[in-house]
């Protein structure tokens, strides 16, 4: 039997566009409540079959008769910048190139990435100016973009410095342009940008493949051209795709989720201490094995993931025909799996809009009411694989930004979020942030 879904269709080709972007949450559970958890939209000009809700997202990430592809899907909106990064490939070339790249992510890896992180992020803190509405989502975005450099990158004093702002800016232009409205490549227009950026970035990279390959630096892009297994290795343009991709995978999703902590903390000033009082336990530069003991840090981390998921929508496209919940999905459909509105069900969470870190302690676990009730990293094949790095290092900034400062974010304050791409503090997220005493 074919069912014909019907969804917010208000408007031709544009659908639910303007309605998502307004307030993703209100669309989703307006949705869900029209339409069920499996329905149809048209957004930015195509038409895309949504899943909400924990059992219809679980189904398409555990993806068991293999109908849902990732590449096609975030292809679609990522453009042609991120191409063939681990997110964009399947089925049978991604787990051969997923069992590559882990090995770059190992624990022995995760402890020589932190011990060179924990410098790059007080030389980064080093240059900001505490003061009264400080704008710290721009300010956590160019952190995050030197470690990115000098961690991913290996870049050190040597580099030179107006090749690394050109490169900066490269990926930048890339990053921006998965929300460009004009999609050619004409001059001025951000896809013009970001095609000009990928080709410097392809050439910045490329150049140094062979230097890095024997270099032995244990920064992640000398990790990965190192990389072999069974005798199979990366070829220099997959080590280059990879790279490219993975620097776009850390930076956004990190900087959103030390901002939403920040947010979280300036309002609720009894967490703020409490993380502080463990951060002032451990030394400036702590190590993997100190970080993991940070069981506030934890719980604190677990609930600014669940209230603003940094991905709030996961792409697929199906390979052929299959059914979600019973209902049926035709072949070459672009699939929105949107795990945001699991994150705040009443039905799972109580008081799901509170922020409330021990709902995850070990007595209470509201995580696992259901299998799929918290995925801010993803489920299934395409789980990031960066989740414990990323855990290292917002760990790091909040360490020290802990240990340097205190900070106040008024109570009423709700970031007004943009959601083009990633959700990003249209406002840069104003926090009044106090320099602390450091001990000598
Ligand atoms: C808080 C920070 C982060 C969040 C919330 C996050 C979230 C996600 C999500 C939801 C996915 C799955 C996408 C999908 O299934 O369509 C993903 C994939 C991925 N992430 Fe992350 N990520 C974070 C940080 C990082 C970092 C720091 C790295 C690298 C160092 C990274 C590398 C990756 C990679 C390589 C994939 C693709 C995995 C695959 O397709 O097999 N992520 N991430």
């Amino acid at each position: 039997m074919s069912v014909r879904l019907r969804g917010r269709q208000d408007l031709p080709l544009v659908g639910g566009t303007f309605a998502y972007l307004r307030d993703p949450l209100t669309f989703m559970r307006d949705q869900a409540a029209r339409h069920g958890a499996v329905s149809e939209m048209d957004f930015v000009g195509s038409r895309w079959t949504v899943l909400l809700g924990p059992d219809a997202c679980g189904e398409a990430l555990r993806n068991a008769d293999k109908a849902f592809a990732s590449g096609p899907g975030w292809g679609r909106l990522v453009g042609p910048f991120f191409d063939r990064g681990l997110m964009l490939l399947d089925f049978e070339e991604h787990h051969r190139h997923r069992r590559l790249l882990q090995a770059a992510f190992t624990r022995d890896r995760l402890e020589g990435y932190t011990a060179a992180l924990g410098p790059a992020v007080a030389r980064g803190l080093d240059r900001w100016d505490a003061g009264a509405d400080f704008a710290v989502y721009p300010a956590l975005k160019d952190l995050t973009l030197d470690l990115a450099t000098q961690v991913f990158m290996g870049a050190d004093d040597r580099t030179d410095p107006d090749e690394l702002r050109a490169v900066n800016e490269a990926f930048v232009a890339c990053v921006q342009a998965a929300t460009a409205v004009v999609r050619l490549p004409l001059p001025g227009t951000r896809w013009g940008r970001a095609l000009r950026g990928r080709r410097l970035l392809e050439d910045h990279l490329g150049r140094r493949l062979d230097e890095r390959r024997t270099g032995g630096g244990d920064d992640i892009f000398s990790v990965l051209c190192r990389l072999s297994q069974d005798g199979e290795q990366l070829s220099d343009a997959d080590v280059v795709n990879h790279m490219i991709f993975l620097l776009m995978a850390a930076h956004d999703t990190s900087t959103i989720t030390v901002s939403t902590v920040m947010q979280y903390l300036g309002q609720h000033p009894a967490w703020q201490d409490r993380l502080r009082a463990e951060a002032a336990d451990l030394d400036e530069q702590p190590t993997l094995e100190e970080l993991d003991g940070l069981v506030s840090f934890d719980l604190v981390l677990k609930e600014a993931l669940r209230l603003v998921p940094p991905v709030p929508v996961l792409a697929r496209r199906t390979v052929k025909d299959t059914e979600v919940l019973g209902v049926p999905v035709p072949a070459g459909r672009l699939t929105a799996v949107m795990i945001h509105l699991q994150h705040h069900d009443e039905a799972l969470w109580p008081e799901p809009e509170r922020f409330d870190p021990e709902r995850f302690s070990v007595d209470r676990r509201e995580d696992k009411v259901h299998r799929h009730a918290w995925e801010p990293f993803g489920g299934g094949v395409h789980k990031c694989l960066g989740m414990f790095f990323a855990g290292a290092e917002v760990k790091l900034i909040l360490h020290q930004l802990l240990r340097r400062y205190s900070w106040t974010v008024p109570t009423d304050y709700r970031a007004r979020l943009g959601y083009a791409s990633l959700p990003v503090p249209l406002d840069g997220q104003p926090v009044d942030l106090h320099a602390l005493e450091r001990t000598p």
